[in-house]
């Protein structure tokens, strides 16, 4: 359940932006951008305000890869599926990441962790194949570094619960 501080947050949102040319993507954005997740809930206040079905919201949320219906791990490694990351090999990385955290693309780990995700092209074709984790690049990524890239999330959550 929402709270109400956050049904606030999104009609601010909504307030903002409803006035703009094409106004459901820029208010599914920022609300994506701010909370991390658009669930039926948040759905269904959108389209109240904007007295559009929600069904129309549901098709756009689902439609884009960039929006997600659940919350997403503390960290999201985002595996590009473009073309140049493809020819070198970036199903084999993305099976690799699904192995070794048992959870499918779109998913999150039970911990809330870790999610991954599958885009398209991120624009940095001459360091394919590209993963990001939270924005961070790692170029050039081999199957075999799916391990340490893991790790390195995984170390630093132990430093992080050490120090607190
Ligand atoms: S195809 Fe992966 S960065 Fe362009």
């Amino acid at each position: 359940m929402i709270s109400s501080k956050s049904k606030e947050e999104i009609y601010n949102i909504i307030e903002k932006r409803k006035n703009m040319e094409t106004p459901l993507m820029m208010i599914l954005s920022d609300i994506q951008n701010k909370f991390g997740y658009i669930d039926l809930e948040v759905q269904q206040i959108v389209a109240e305000a904007l007295n559009i079905p929600v069904s129309e919201i549901y098709g756009v949320v689902t439609f884009y890869s960039y929006f997600s219906l659940k919350p997403k791990g503390k960290y999201v490694i985002s595996t590009c599926f473009g073309t140049a990351c493809y020819v070198k090999g970036t199903q084999g990385i993305i099976d690799e990441f699904c192995n070794k955290l048992k959870i499918k693309p779109g998913e999150t780990t039970e911990d809330g962790l870790f999610s991954i995700d599958i885009l398209r092209c991120v624009g940095a074709c001459s360091l394919a194949p590209v993963v990001t984790v939270n924005g961070k690049i790692y170029p050039h990524v081999k199957i075999a570094d799916v391990d340490k890239i893991i790790k390195e999330y995984k170390d630093k959550e132990v430093l992080m619960n050490e120090n607190s």
